[in-house]
């Protein structure tokens, strides 16, 4: 348990928001909840409590599921979460308008010391975040869905964020469980999805020009290069790939991957007929209707792996 609980504020507590409650609460924090739908805030504790007793099953949480749920509040007012919070997780919809919207209501809300992250995908941290009064306070700090089961953040300053809250903000994440991720600067995509963005655009570039099924290009992910691809990313595993390390793998395979490279289009829209394609064949192997148990079972899965992975060294 931390040597002082922070106070938390979560603002938007959809699928992201709810996973974010969870992480800082079980790292012993305080938690203030707001979300502007009254429906979702209903059911929010019973979804809360699931997911920690999930979590409890697979020995992923130290304390009982009640202990920690004891420490979220969820309230109806945003003001009432973020009055005396120490840091803010704002969750709401990917909306540019609403994100400007909300990061000025938060500021005007919160605390002169308070801290700001935003869990936006899509959007650049400076493109919602440079009317706001405290701008410096302010940054991306972008989780991977479910942020309760998969534990990479990215950290993405403005170009106003003040430079001390960067590594302060990092320290924060390794405390309460996280890994961090820091970007020394903003790029469109941040490096998860441009690196997932890479990979799709291959894998779509496979399928609708007819080389494989879309169920045998997820098995070469699934089967293949994920299994270690969960425990190293592309660095290490091509430094493990040649008897003599990187420099070696380079110079035995650098010029095959360039040839590849200089095969590859420019950017082109994913075709439709490709997507329809892989529609049927994606709802053949799971209708849309078994989707949520799907989802349920691919967290499941994770949270073994998670287990699975705290057990090594
Ligand atoms: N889903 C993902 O895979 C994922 C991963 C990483 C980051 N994100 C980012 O996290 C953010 C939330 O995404 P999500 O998937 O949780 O969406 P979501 O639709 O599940 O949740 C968004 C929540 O924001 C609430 N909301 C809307 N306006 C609000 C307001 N003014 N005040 C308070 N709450 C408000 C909504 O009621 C909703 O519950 C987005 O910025 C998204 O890009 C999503």
């Amino acid at each position: 348990m931390p040597e002082k609980a922070k106070k938390i504020a979560i603002i938007g507590a959809g699928l992201v928001g709810a996973g974010w409650a969870i992480v800082f609460a079980r790292a012993g924090h305080r938690v203030k909840i707001y979300d502007a739908s009254e429906t979702l805030r209903q059911g929010l504790r019973q979804h809360l409590d699931e997911a920690l007793a999930a979590l409890q099953r697979h020995g992923l949480i130290a304390e009982a599921p009640m202990v920690i749920s004891a420490r979220m509040l969820i309230t109806d007012h945003l003001q009432h979460a973020v009055a005396d919070a120490d840091y803010v997780q704002e969750s709401v919809f990917e909306q540019l308008a609403l994100k400007k919207s909300i990061a000025m209501e938060i500021s005007q809300a919160m605390p002169p010391h308070a801290i700001v992250g935003s869990s936006t995908s899509g959007f650049s941290g400076s493109s919602f975040m440079a009317e706001v009064t405290r701008r410096a306070q302010f940054l991306v700090v972008h989780p991977v869905n479910p942020p309760h089961i998969i534990p990479v953040v990215e950290i993405v300053p403005t170009p106003w964020t003040d430079t001390q809250i960067v590594p302060e903000i990092r320290k924060f994440m390794v405390q309460i469980g996280q890994v961090p991720v820091v970007l020394n600067k903003e790029i469109d995509g941040f490096i998860l999805n441009r690196l997932q963005g890479a990979l799709l655009d291959e894998a779509w570039k496979l399928f609708s020009e007819g080389y494989a099924s879309a169920a045998d290009i997820d098995a070469t992910v699934a089967q293949g290069l994920g299994l270690r691809w969960a425990f190293m990313g592309p660095f290490e595993t091509i430094d493990l790939n040649a008897p003599l390390g990187i420099d070696d793998y380079a110079r035995r395979l650098g010029g095959m991957y360039q040839r590849l490279a200089s095969l590859r289009h420019a950017a082109v829209e994913w075709p439709k007929e490709a997507i329809d394609r892989a529609t049927a064949e994606c709802r053949a192997a799971h209708p849309v209707e078994t989707l949520t148990t799907r989802r349920q079972w691919r967290d499941e899965r994770l949270m073994a792996l998670i287990a699975h992975k705290k057990q090594q060294v």
